[in-house]
């Protein structure tokens, strides 16, 4: 009963949220996929406000935005650049923003106890020291992070370097972040968000901050680059037609070898850099989500030619250093519930643990109820070396460099990791209802020393 029948969604009720995309026939339906341009980190001001927004649903209604946009703007940084990005808190409670995949310093890492109020800003200078990567950045206010995050305040970051830019992937307007999400709009065509402690799934996709979006593609390679931007839900993509999507990097960059994947299982705050043949496509193809029945985009074929550089996929794309380290963990963090790591509620400020500067540990989590929990780690990009219990091994898209990971029900996972900045640092459920419940804990990186869990907190020790 939703007036004009459009695709809106109202307090969780998915109306007509079956099909976004029109069920694959509607060739005149949908909207254009918004591209933003991307925009150079030096010197931007990034504003924090409700702003109007077109959602696609016919409507023009409110979201929180970064410079007006939801998703804002698609930042640039090269490696070894020191950018500075001011950001004007326009909403009125606090904030802060996290730049999630970038290893910073922790006074710009954007925690939570760096909030800052409303109608105050904050300069972040950033070193960016890291490889070619597709990150993200967000709001990481303490209690507030999952309703900004879900309210529209999100946007896509690319590090780029040397390396990658020798590989002649697709660039220009063949290169293309897909932010994708859920979310709830109403009738005025404005966010809500009603998520709990359990989570919170949206009744429509937004893919760069439109329903129903369509890309009109050339026959070419393009790349794309993809974020699981949503609160909690977790993206079973693939394309309609089956066809293979070729894996090139994942969060912390590119990979040794491309990889060929028909589907791929995409947690929250996880990336993927996709390449894809689209040379021979002669009808439209959409990319799904294989566990809502969602069609995400429509890729609708232009039959134009481009002279474009075929990208050589088939040869090692890069140099991925390799972790070494001990067979055994020396720390165990056990995500039980929602609410907890290792029994113990987030506390701003507590600490606890301190791991060693330049020292590679062994890291074990695993999960006690309410999986599946997108595990982050703040401050370092690091390596999966297992998976035991359920699937019992890592799945294809887990080859490089992470820094969140989904952690299954019954299941262990052990990860190598190495900190290279001393500071204080974060790890937490990204699932981001659970991290504001108190899924998440505070630990020190130190020069030259370490300590176990303290007191209250298991110390995971074998
Ligand atoms: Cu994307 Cu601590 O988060
Ligand atoms: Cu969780």
């Amino acid at each position: 009963g939703l007036a004009g029948g459009a695709l809106v969604s109202v307090g969780g009720a998915p109306a007509l949220a079956g099909k976004p995309g029109g069920g694959g026939g509607g060739a005149a339906a949908g909207h254009p996929l918004p591209v933003p341009a991307p925009v150079a980190a030096d010197g931007l001001t990034l504003t924090a406000r409700r702003t109007a927004v077109d959602l696609g649903g016919g409507r023009t209604g409110s979201a929180l935005t970064y410079n007006a946009g939801c998703p804002g703007p698609t930042i640039e940084v090269q490696s070894g650049s020191t950018p500075t990005i001011t950001v004007t808190n326009g909403l009125d409670e606090p904030t802060t923003v996290h730049w999630h995949g970038l290893v910073v310093p922790t006074d710009v890492d954007g925690q939570p106890h760096e909030a800052f109020p409303a109608g105050t800003r904050r300069a972040y200078t950033l070193p960016v020291q890291q490889r070619a990567s597709l990150n993200f950045y967000h709001p990481h206010p303490h209690l507030r992070t999952a309703a900004q995050v879900a309210l529209g305040l999100q946007g896509a970051l690319i590090v780029r370097d040397a390396e990658e830019a020798a590989l002649g992937l697709p660039a220009g307007r063949f290169e293309v972040p897909l932010v994708i999400r859920d979310a709830n709009i109403d009738k005025q065509g404005t966010l809500t968000y009603n998520g709990r402690a359990s989570g919170f799934l949206g009744g429509v996709p937004l893919v760069n901050g439109v329903l129903n979006p369509y890309l009109r593609v050339d026959r070419a390679h393009y790349r794309f680059r993809v974020v699981n931007a949503a609160n909690s839900r977790v993206f079973r993509l693939a394309f309609s037609d089956g066809r293979p999507m070729t894996l090139v990097g994942t969060d912390g960059g590119l990979l040794e070898h491309a990889v060929d994947l028909s589907e791929i299982t995409l947690g929250n705050a996880e990336r993927l850099d996709l390449v894809l043949d689209l040379r021979g496509l002669t009808a439209p193809v959409q990319l799904v989500d294989r566990d809502s029945g969602w069609t995400l985009l429509d890729l609708r074929p232009t039959q134009a030619d481009v002279s474009q550089t075929a990208p050589v996929l088939g040869r090692q794309l890069s140099v991925v250093e390799r972790l070494v380290g001990p067979a055994q963990p020396s720390r165990t963090f056990s995500f039980d519930g929602m609410t907890a790591i290792n029994g113990v509620r987030y506390q701003m400020g507590a600490t606890s643990f301190q791991v060693q500067r330049g020292q590679v540990e062994r890291w074990r989590f695993v999960a006690n109820g309410n999986p599946p929990h997108p595990v982050h780690i703040h401050g370092a990009s690091f390596q999966l070396v297992g998976r035991t219990g359920g699937r019992g091994q890592l799945f294809p898209w887990e080859g490089g460099w992470k820094d969140t990971f989904l952690l299954l029900d019954k299941e262990s996972v052990d990860i190598l990791i190495r900190f290279d900045l001393v500071g204080r640092y974060l790890i937490h459920c990204h699932k981001l209802e659970h991290e504001d419940a108190g899924m998440m804990l505070d630990f020190e990186v130190v020069e030259g020393g370490s300590s176990p869990m303290v007191a209250g907190t298991a110390d995971g020790a074998h």
